[in-house]
């Protein structure tokens, strides 16, 4: 398996509740790297241009304020499989799907306050890390 690099976001409600060290603990202990870290609040246009992809459902508009109700730590993730491993370390995007000890079942509060994102394909990996950092 390719070593790859992957986004990854502590949305508002997670770092609000102060779960971002639990949070990055379980990165850590699944073997990813966290590389590159940086703490931020996204303005409206940022949000709605990186959600863009998701512009027609109806849940874009809460989605997007949702994104800039506070801080947000975006994060590079590096390792074996980074895209997929994270994912798995997420959880489902709905937390009542999400297995047993991944992030998104111990502390997300809804499917849309699901306390992480993370880039799904190789493709947004790029995108998603170009656009916060400037580099993949
Ligand atoms: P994320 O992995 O960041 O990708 C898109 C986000 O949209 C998702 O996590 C959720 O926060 C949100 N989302 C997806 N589906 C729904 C839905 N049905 N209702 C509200 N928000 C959603």
């Amino acid at each position: 398996m390719s070593l790859q690099k992957t986004l990854s976001i502590i949305k508002p409600d997670a770092y609000k509740a102060g779960h971002t060290n639990a949070i990055n603990s379980m990165i850590e202990n699944a073997g990813l790297i966290i590389v590159k870290k940086k703490e931020l609040q996204l303005t409206k246009e940022q949000a709605q241009k990186f959600y863009s992809v998701h512009s027609e459902k109806p849940f874009y508009d809460e989605l997007c304020d949702f994104m800039i109700s506070g801080p947000i730590i975006v994060q590079m993730l590096e390792g074996k499989d980074a895209i997929n491993l994270y994912r798995k370390v997420m959880g489902a995007t709905n937390p009542e799907e999400a297995e047993e000890n991944t992030i998104r079942k111990k502390f997300a509060n809804s499917i849309q306050e699901n306390a992480v994102h993370g880039s799904d394909s190789e493709e947004n990996a790029v995108k998603e890390l170009e656009f916060f950092f400037n580099e993949n």
